[in-house]
């Protein structure tokens, strides 16, 4: 009798030191397409340190750039099927889904980056960040690239310049439309295949911000490149609705947090980044850099008009209203 109570009073006291089950962290595959050089790359990489330091042992994030784990052709089902958590794409790539979101490829409808960001800060703008929610999907922030500008294998100047030239664009109907209403083609081709459709000759344009034009060596496969700024590279950052409302609410407080701190870095330091770019891509004498005249800029301007009045419908009159507002302050 002694002996059993002794022997349960050993495995009690035992059990009392033994450590306690400790559970595994949460963990955030953040997947991306582009190098790790690149405002995205960077702001993924800043949110997986916050993390590390703020939230050991609860949240882990892991990034994979450089499409390692999905590219664009399957990382929205990957999100969707909780396979990977947290995605930045291009807008562009999200549009199909959510046509006012098309707002962000209107050609020449933003002034400038700072034009582009005081319109994420509106509400109408905010509220695309909800747009996706039917989708398994919700926008947790935008993240800026930079300009678009055109890469070519010949010198342009004018519209007339692109005829007979086949420009590769993300996966857009109204990226597409621009290079159409150029009298140019597009094809539609994942981040992943344009160095090798460029130098295969598959492809003899495409549209980059300096920062993805380095990271991809697309300087090296295009002589010209037109500092034109036609339209803006965004991002949203998302992640998968479900698994995100079942996060503990003091952790999704503070990674929500984080994430408003790398939002404002990477909004702040793209343009600087993508300026590097450019003087990298200038000293490796790879291309000749063409600015448009003022002239050349209301030339190319007037012939992609008619795409703000076709898309107007789909984006919205409040939504557009709105944009066109942001170059104004
Ligand atoms: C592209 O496909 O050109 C871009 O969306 C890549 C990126 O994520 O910057």
């Amino acid at each position: 009798m002694i002996k059993t109570f002794l022997a349960t009073l050993a495995g009690s006291l035992l059990a009392l030191a033994a450590p306690l089950a400790v559970a595994d962290p949460i963990v955030i595959k953040f997947a991306h397409v582009v190098t790790d050089d690149t405002p995205k790359g960077r702001g993924a990489l800043q949110f997986q340190k916050l993390v590390q330091e703020r939230l050991a042992g609860k949240v882990k994030v892991e990034v994979y750039p450089s499409s390692t784990l999905v590219g664009d052709a399957d990382e929205l089902e990957a999100l969707r099927s909780n396979r990977v958590q947290m995605l930045a794409p291009s807008v562009s790539k999200l549009n199909a889904l959510s046509k006012a979101l098309r707002v962000y490829d209107l050609p020449y409808l933003f002034d400038n980056l700072e034009a582009v960001k005081r319109f994420q800060r509106r509400d109408k703008s905010r509220e695309l960040l909800g747009s996706l929610v039917t989708h398994g999907i919700t926008g947790l922030a935008y993240w800026n690239n930079g300009g678009r500008q055109l890469s070519a294998t010949r010198e342009i100047h004018a519209p007339a310049d692109l005829k007979g030239l086949t420009f590769r664009v993300e996966s857009s109907e109204v990226l597409a439309a621009y290079y159409q209403q150029l009298g140019a083609e597009a094809v539609q081709l994942p981040f992943a295949q344009v160095y090798d459709a460029l130098r295969t000759g598959k492809v003899q344009g495409a549209e980059n911000p300096w920062s993805n034009l380095l990271g991809q060596k697309i300087n090296t496969v295009q002589p010209y490149i037109v500092e034109d700024n036609h339209s803006f590279l965004t991002y949203m950052l998302i992640t998968n609705t479900s698994f995100w409302n079942a996060l503990p609410f003091e952790i999704r407080s503070d990674l929500e947090a984080i994430l408003d701190e790398v939002t404002q870095s990477v909004n702040r330091d793209a343009e600087g980044i993508n300026a590097k770019a450019r003087e990298r891509v200038t000293a490796s004498g790879t291309s000749k850099i063409l600015v448009p005249t003022p002239a050349e800029r209301e030339a190319w301007r007037a012939a992609v008009m008619p795409l703000i009045k076709k898309y107007e419908g789909e984006v919205g009159s409040d939504v557009l209203r709105a944009a066109e507002a942001a170059n104004r302050r």
